[in-house]
């Protein structure tokens, strides 16, 4: 994957752990400096061996890693070189979910070998949406999680998310709690 999602690897372990933690991380996962170059691609096993220590080294569960991960992302991406991307994405959890698409596709223009997931979104009840994740890659469902919990915090929803996975797509239920202000 890109260096960027290095980068926010990078960033959570340092405001987390702090800077020893870091360097151990960074000595064990086999990677260095030159794979964390924002606008470059790099293998994925450079990306999930990254990952795989950070889960070593915290003995987190890697579920737990990964949407921690997600929810770290939204903020990561909200403030770096795309946060306008982000605040044009929509004002609300539906339609921004709905537009992720169209962001990926305009930020692969920048990145052309970026392997972009996929999401639908419908609402299946006033309180429910359902999520459904399409990716060339498999193991991040909990990454997407975490993603989702960060995307309700960012409007101010909140509920559970659960995921159901399938053969060859995930599907998310977005549970949301009435807000008191509806
Ligand atoms: C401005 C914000 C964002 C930027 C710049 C961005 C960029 C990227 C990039 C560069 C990749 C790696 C693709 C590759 O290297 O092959 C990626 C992957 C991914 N992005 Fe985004 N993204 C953003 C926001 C989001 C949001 C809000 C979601 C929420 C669902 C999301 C979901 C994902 C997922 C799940 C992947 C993993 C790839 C996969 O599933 O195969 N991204 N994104």
């Amino acid at each position: 994957m890109y260096g960027m999602i290095h980068k926010a690897v990078e960033a959570m372990v340092l405001e987390n752990l702090g800077p020893d933690a870091w360097s151990t991380i960074l000595h064990k996962s086999g990677l260095n400096d030159e794979h964390f170059f924002s606008a470059q691609s790099y293998d994925d096993k450079d990306t999930f061996a990254l990952i795989g220590t950070v889960q070593a080294h915290t003995g987190m569960t890697l579920e737990v890693l990964l949407e921690n991960f997600g929810q770290y992302w939204i903020k990561f991406a909200a403030e770096g070189n795309f946060s306008s991307l982000m605040d044009m994405a929509g004002d609300d959890l539906e339609s921004f979910i709905q537009s992720l698409d169209a962001m990926h596709a305009a930020i692969r223009s920048t990145m052309p070998d970026a392997d972009m997931p996929s999401f639908e979104v419908s609402r299946a009840a006033e309180d429910t949406l359902v999520v459904i994740y399409r990716s060339s890659r498999a193991g991040l469902d909990h990454f997407v999680v975490g993603l989702l919990q960060g995307l309700m915090a960012r409007f101010n929803e909140t509920g559970e998310v659960s995921v159901s996975p399938q053969a060859d797509h995930s599907i998310f239920t977005l549970k949301l709690k009435r807000q008191s202000n509806r």
